[in-house]
């Protein structure tokens, strides 16, 4: 973290200011130390540039070297396909695009930001991280999970960038200094989404806007999700990393025989195993337009189309919370809880939004 964000930093247990021991403020980037709070006892380590506000982290090497191994698959940096930077500067349009920079999201983001601070909600792998950089806007990147430490150093080092692990529904950054908030596929885990959505807009600065998705519809129903949700991460990553490669290709097959009842019936038992059917997705040409389907076509390695099952199985059967909302149920979070001052959603499959301080 730079010594700047010092100032703008706060306790996530009583929002009181902290300050730094056992660290050196006077470098470009305090890459290890401790933060004490002022006003009560909490205590949190800085550790590889991150300042770590949740309160018992394991550390991401437990998760095994293909989880530190798989950070950067999605990102455009890595892929070659511009689908994030698409989704935050491109125009919108509703079906996966050609190359014409359109996105089934497109934000339309400004590509020059500078001068603004931006709190991004819900860093990941940094895939949307590293186009937010380019902006030149101050970033603050915020996300409670050991995700943010497959984030390379280098990026992680940017002089325009912060990355904070905490939840952001705790009170740790200055209210009401941001001009803009991002917020990509990740308001659906959280606990209460319109409660997040108000915390939110209490960083913002009047007149500031957010912009996020949430997943769209009534509920999320999925006869495992009940089960798979309640696995802890770490061996649910490691479940998924073991079976993926085993039971994909069997599901592949049993999609394409289809053995009457047999076939559905096996199906849906296997249905926690590459939930969005990506692999036949791709292998049956389908899957031209997404990510995975662009590396594969690309270099044919069956290794990383199944990592790109690993990650996306774990994304899809293992958060603690997956609230979906309609749109009209989102904006009345948006205008009525939270109490912005206008709100707009689009998308037929699932809700972009936007909203005004
Ligand atoms: C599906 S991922 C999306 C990551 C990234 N925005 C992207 O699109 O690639 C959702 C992320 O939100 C984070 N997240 C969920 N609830 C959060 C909270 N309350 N505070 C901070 N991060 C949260 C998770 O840890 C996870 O990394
Ligand atoms: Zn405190």
């Amino acid at each position: 973290m730079k010594p700047a964000l010092l100032e703008r930093l706060r306790c996530p247990l009583c929002g009181g200011r902290v300050r730094l021991e056992g660290g050196d403020s006077q470098v470009d980037e305090i890459e290890s130390g401790e933060l004490t709070c002022e006003s009560c006892s909490g205590h949190y380590p800085i550790r590889r540039f991150v300042p770590r506000l949740v309160p018992s982290s394991n550390y991401s090497r437990s998760w095994g070297k293909l989880w530190l191994e798989t950070g950067h698959l999605l990102r455009d940096s890595f892929t070659g396909v511009p689908f994030h930077e698409n989704v935050l500067h491109g125009l919108f349009r509703e079906d996966p695009g050609a190359d014409d920079g359109r996105s089934p999201f497109g934000f339309a983001w400004p590509r020059d930001l500078s001068g603004q601070r931006v709190l991004e909600v819900g860093t990941g792998t940094g895939n949307l991280t590293e186009h937010l950089v380019r902006t030149g806007a101050e970033i603050v990147s915020v996300d409670m999970s050991e995700a943010i430490d497959t984030l390379p150093t280098e990026l992680l080092r940017q002089p325009n960038l912060n990355v904070v692990q905490a939840d952001i529904n705790t009170p740790i950054l200055e209210p009401e200094s941001f001009d803009r908030i991002w917020m990509f596929q990740v308001l659906q885990h959280t606990p209460s989404p319109p409660d997040t959505l108000r915390g939110l807009k209490g960083m913002l600065k009047s007149g500031g806007e957010i912009a996020f998705t949430s997943y769209g519809g009534e509920r999320f129903r999925a006869w495992y999700y009940p089960f798979t949700k309640r696995l802890p991460d770490r061996l649910a990553w490691r479940l998924i990393a073991f079976l993926v490669p085993r039971l994909v290709p069997l599901k592949y097959r049993l999609m394409k025989r289809r053995i009457p009842v047999v076939s559905s019936l096996l199906v849906k038992l296997l249905a926690p195993i590459d939930p969005r059917d990506i692999y036949f997705q791709t292998l049956e040409g389908e899957a031209d337009r997404y990510i995975h389907g662009a590396v594969w076509n690309r270099t044919g390695d069956k290794d990383l189309l199944m990592k790109y099952i690993v990650i996306n199985t774990f994304d899809r059967i293992t958060p603690d919370y997956t609230n979906s909302a309609t749109h009209a149920t989102v904006e009345r979070w948006l205008l009525d809880v939270a109490g912005f001052s206008s709100a707009e959603t689009w998308g037929r499959s699932g809700v972009r939004a936007r909203a005004v301080r």
